[in-house]
């Protein structure tokens, strides 16, 4: 008897992003708002940061309504339906459940069900984490259109009056659809992590230690509004970072990594149309654009000044942004490079939609 052959998807040579969306919650959050809870000035946010508003959700907002708001539009651009998604990303740290996943409920919502879906944590990196799997799922012929959806609610998760990172954080979605391509779409993606680097930035608690209080509380007789009000709201999980550390690794490290992806892909600093650098801080993105030797013909997203730190969707929010102001834009060459807590990093050329 002859040993079967197994069958494998035909592969597709290239893909690339068809469309782009994004959503911006409306409550804006001004640097005067930010220094009520901090001992800070409007004058030392903009000139160490570049940063001037931030949006944030309203509490009926979640991260899948605004994934879905995002997710639309996207697929409008692209002019595909729904029922077409061969897979459904959702890149977030800020989705309280572990399970079930946001990607999930999303895809259902959009009316892609049973498309396979699943969330994505990989930080301020997540969003180019997705690319990489969607480029890969689509040219293995795994998928044929892959939605990536970049999105957070960090107002959830952050605590007004500490200082080494809530006063960046912004909310809000982007979302593109990857799909097949006659040509060279998306290059190949420069992606890692560095765990030994975990406590530069991260959650101050995990839900086992409210659990513990909890449980604690109850063997006492019971949740005291005392124990409510000091326990479990104390140990909230909030994001804390060590921004130096970050700096510096972001500034180094980062630079190289986006330089790795330029020749991956076979591209000149002088090739690119547009630089779209996770937006953390201006200085970062100066710094990187200054390093990489970006002529002054390459559009530089600072989608920041605005948005502040929106982690997962901060670079399709940007290049959102940077469409719509330079339509001219489109079909050209940008590169991208995510990065964060973890931590983690991921970059590669593409061609906007
Ligand atoms: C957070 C960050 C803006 C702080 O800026 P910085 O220039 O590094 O600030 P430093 O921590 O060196 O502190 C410099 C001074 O500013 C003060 N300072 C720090 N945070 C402040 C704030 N929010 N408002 C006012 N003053 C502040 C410090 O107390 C210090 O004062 P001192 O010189 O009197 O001691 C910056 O480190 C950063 O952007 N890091 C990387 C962020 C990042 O990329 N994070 C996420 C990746 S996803």
């Amino acid at each position: 008897m002859s040993t079967p052959v197994l069958k494998q998807s035909p592969t597709r040579e290239h893909s690339r992003i068809l469309g782009i969306g994004a959503f911006r919650p409306d409550v804006i959050v001004s640097n005067e708002d930010v220094c009520q809870w901090i001992e800070s000035s409007d004058e030392w946010i903009r000139q160490r940061t570049g940063i001037i508003t931030r949006h944030r959700a309203d509490k009926g907002t979640s991260v899948i309504d605004m994934a879905e708001a995002a997710a639309r539009e996207a697929l409008a651009g692209a002019g595909i339906e729904a029922a077409q998604l061969g897979a459904v990303l959702v890149s977030t740290v800020t989705h309280p459940y572990a399970t079930p996943s946001a990607a999930a409920e999303l895809t259902d919502r959009l009316g892609a069900t049973p498309a396979p879906a699943y969330d994505v944590s990989a930080a301020c990196a997540g969003y180019c984490y997705g690319i990489a799997q969607a480029d890969a799922l689509v040219r293995s012929g795994t998928a044929e259109y892959v939605l990536v959806v970049g999105v957070e609610k960090l107002s959830d998760f952050i605590d007004n009056t500490e200082r080494t990172i809530s006063f960046l954080l912004g909310d809000g979605a982007g979302a593109v659809v990857v799909g097949p391509s006659d040509t060279p779409g998306i290059g190949p993606s420069v992606w890692g992590s560095d765990g030994g680097k975990s406590g530069a930035i991260g959650m101050t608690h995990s839900m086992l230690d409210i659990r513990a209080l909890s449980l604690a509380a109850e063997a006492d007789g019971g949740l005291t509004p005392d124990a409510l009000s000091g326990g479990p709201a104390k140990l909230w999980p909030t994001l804390r970072q060590d921004g130096q550390t970050v700096f510096r690794w972001a500034v180094w490290e980062m630079a190289k990594a986006a330089q790795q992806a330029l020749d991956a892909a076979g591209i000149e600093a002088s090739d690119l149309a547009a630089f779209v650098p996770h937006q953390a801080n201006m200085r970062i993105i100066d710094e990187l654009a200054k390093q990489l030797k970006l002529p002054d013909t390459v559009v530089i997203a600072r989608d920041i000044a605005d948005a502040g730190n929106t982690s997962a969707a901060s670079i399709p929010l940007a290049t959102h942004r940077l469409l719509k102001e330079n339509p001219e834009l489109s079909g050209k060459l940008s590169l991208q490079i995510g990065f964060g807590a973890g931590l983690v990093f991921g970059a590669q050329v593409v061609v906007l939609p």
